[in-house]
């Protein structure tokens, strides 16, 4: 290997690492080979309400300081699974930023309590082809037929060993967090060629990257959604339309409570045989606020949105915590054997 290539590889590992850490040092701003970066500039908020729900104070999202806001109200974007957590946040910090946000939710209360909130609302269900065809219909009448921007987001998790799901927990979890994504994104991308212009973001994770024990049928639709994104983003080159990941860690939302809720429905402990892994599993999954300290709010998403709808060259990957590029990049760096045991340790054998 050439020593230019060296440099190379341990200038990434080094920009990586210390963005990372600055995600998780509030207040920082890095210098790193000649490239300043503001960092996520909700510390004092975030420190102010460590602990706290965030999702469910809506008000407090949004708070993020870029250079000018957007003043084009054409600049319409709709988001699914904005009933909490990320798409929460994201929704309310976009429109507080100018967007004409359509922000989805699959129940009816909670498309109400949108409403409420003074959000443009669309019902979506990403398991119901028609609702996913009602709802851009209706976001296109309102918007004569333009769209900026498509926020993928509404997923679950569904911890659980691989041999413990079964094809129809695994079906069904793909029906949400990858095959109704792929519909929605269909359904946008002829509009958005015909304007010459749009921006789809999808809302990946960490374990999209890489996975660890227990999670495999999230994780599998994770990458699956790396993989068809990765190839949207050749297919839509020169088209005016830019896709991005966003690669969170630890984020706090609603996420864990949902995950729970899905393995209680999906997995059956008492006849696995990882029944006293699930036992620590389970308080992993019932404890409140943040998992783990390098759990970010969600005003940490809401940034690499930002940045993915505004930047002329948006970029095709956004890391999010600390997590996300340690593991990122040592992935990209160890041989598999030794990221496996990396793996094994960080989940505690699999009880984290
Ligand atoms: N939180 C994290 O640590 C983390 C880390 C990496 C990536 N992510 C990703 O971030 C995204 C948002 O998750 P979150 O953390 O904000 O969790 P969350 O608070 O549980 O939000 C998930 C959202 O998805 C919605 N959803 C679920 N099934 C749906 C369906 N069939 N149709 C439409 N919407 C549906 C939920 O609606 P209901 O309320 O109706 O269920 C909810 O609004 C997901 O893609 C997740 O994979 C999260």
């Amino acid at each position: 290997m050439s020593s230019v290539l060296i440099n190379r590889v341990i200038q990434t590992t080094l920009i990586d690492t210390w963005r990372g850490l600055a995600d998780t040092a509030p207040g920082l701003s890095l210098i790193a080979f000649g490239q300043v970066e503001t960092l996520i500039p909700c510390w004092e908020e975030r420190d102010s309400n460590r602990g706290a729900n965030l999702w469910k104070k809506p008000a407090s999202c949004g708070q993020i300081e870029y250079p000018a806001p957007m003043r084009d109200t054409d600049k319409s974007i709709l988001i699914t699974g904005c009933s909490s957590g990320i798409g929460l946040c994201v929704a309310t910090g976009l429109q507080q930023r100018g967007y004409r946000v359509f922000a989805s939710a699959r129940k009816t209360e909670d498309v109400e309590t949108l409403r409420n909130l003074g959000l443009q609302t669309v019902q979506l269900d990403l398991t119901d082809s028609d609702s996913i065809d009602r709802a851009v219909a209706n976001v296109l009448e309102k918007t004569q037929g333009r769209l900026f921007g498509l926020f993928n987001n509404g997923a679950y998790g569904l911890p659980g060993a691989v041999e413990d799901i079964s094809r129809d927990a695994m079906r069904e979890l793909f029906e949400t967090n990858l095959f109704g994504w792929h519909e929605l994104t269909n359904k946008v991308i002829p509009l958005m060629r015909n304007q010459g212009a749009g921006r789809i973001i999808q809302n990946s994770s960490v374990l999209g990257l890489t996975t660890l024990p227990f999670r495999g049928a999230y994780a599998a639709s994770k990458y699956a959604l790396e993989g068809l994104t990765d190839t949207l983003r050749l297919e839509l080159f020169g088209s005016g339309i830019h896709v991005s990941l966003i690669e969170p860690g630890p984020i706090h939302s609603q996420f864990r409570a949902n995950a729970h809720r899905m393995w209680k429905r999906h997995v059956d402990a008492e006849q696995s045989f990882f029944r006293e892994h699930y036992a620590a599993m389970v308080q992993r999954l019932e404890k409140t606020g943040p998992g783990n300290r390098f759990t970010l709010p969600p005003e940490a998403v809401l940034k690499r949105v930002v940045h993915a709808l505004e930047h002329p060259r948006p970029k095709p990957r956004y890391y999010v915590t600390f997590p996300t590029y340690l593991l990122g990049t040592l992935r990209r760096l160890l041989p598999t054997s030794t990221m496996d045991k990396i793996l094994l340790k960080i989940s505690d054998g699999g009880g984290r």
